[in-house]
């Protein structure tokens, strides 16, 4: 067996040592695919394989009509956005992601632009603290929980909206839940985005719903920029002047966004939220065992597709 580890962008050495080590443990083979430049790279490795780890990599139907031996692909991460899901299963492909693996190392990054938004960007004039101010988290899933359990620590008032999850679920974690987006973003000085890309979030933030944020206001966003509506929240933010957008999902309109919005704008320069040796050794071995347990085992647990 033949498993392809194609990644774009490359996991830490460490991770790339420790899921080599379970797949050779099996008996299989290990292929490396990084920073390839061309999809002809990744149309051509795919043609062995019989396994394939990713992360953000786009696996469409012509990756998936390449892979002639194909039985597996898992998404070393949580969102499976990149991922042609139907086409999968017309392939007969198994589609996994490991839910939960790299969440801290997200929900850590959304403090760092926290901090680094209400700090001014570091350059050195007076800003604000975190302590006491409201938090509003969109979207209690696993990095939402981590971004709980630190705002926590922080001293923040922590408030969530997720419409899959119980009231009381979130009031045991000390978490003040709300009935809508609406009221999270009229509520919070600070909301951290935590959902997925779908078709039903694509562009779901927009400025009607932006506004409603107090003075000062400032969204946070490592989840996806599909779920941002660009046009919209620049024409908002050049009126409100007062809010502040940091992200690592880097908008289609980067330029117009650093040009217009200055200091009130920050977005690494690729997508970084699981970007750490513990995410990428977390989510690349549990990627690993889930294959070897698939095809040893017949084991469907994390299967995303039909
Ligand atoms: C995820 O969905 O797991 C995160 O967005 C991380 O994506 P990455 O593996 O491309 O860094």
């Amino acid at each position: 067996m033949n498993v392809l580890v194609a990644t774009d962008k490359p996991f830490a050495a460490v991770a790339v040592k420790g899921i080599s080590e379970v797949i050779e443990q099996a008996g299989y083979k290990l292929t490396l695919l990084e920073k390839y430049a061309e999809k002809e790279n990744l149309l051509k490795a795919v043609e062995t394989a019989d396994a394939m780890i990713v992360r953000s990599d786009i696996i469409d139907s012509e990756v998936l009509e390449a892979a002639k031996q194909l039985k597996i692909v898992v998404r070393a991460g949580a969102g499976y956005d990149n991922i042609d899901l139907d086409a999968a299963t017309a392939h007969g492909v198994c589609v996994m992601n490991t839910p939960g693996q790299n969440s801290n190392a997200v929900a850590e990054l959304a403090f760092g632009l926290m901090v680094y938004a209400v700090r001014n960007l570091y350059n050195g004039t007076s800003g604000t603290e975190l302590k006491g101010k409201k938090l509003g988290i969109h979207a209690y899933g696993n990095v939402g929980r981590n971004v709980a359990r630190i705002a926590k620590g922080f001293g923040m008032e922590v408030y969530a909206y997720d419409a899959f999850v119980p009231a009381d679920v979130m009031e045991k974690e000390g978490i003040i839940p709300v009935k809508s987006a609406e009221e999270l973003y009229s509520t919070c000085n600070i909301v951290s985005l935590h959902i997925p890309a779908t078709p039903q979030t694509k562009e779901s933030i927009n400025a009607n719903l932006v506004n409603r944020l107090p003075k000062g206001g400032v969204l946070i966003n490592t989840a996806r920029k599909e779920v941002i509506d660009e046009t919209s929240l620049l024409v908002l933010m050049e009126q409100r002047t007062d809010l502040r957008y940091m992200t690592d999902v880097m908008p289609a309109a980067d330029v117009k966004f650093s040009e217009k919005l200055a200091e009130r704008y920050f977005s690494t320069p690729k997508k970084m939220g699981a970007q750490t040796a513990e995410a990428n050794i977390n989510a690349g071995i549990a990627a690993a065992h889930q294959i070897v347990d698939f095809l040893q085992n017949g084991n469907q647990r994390f299967r995303v597709n039909k």
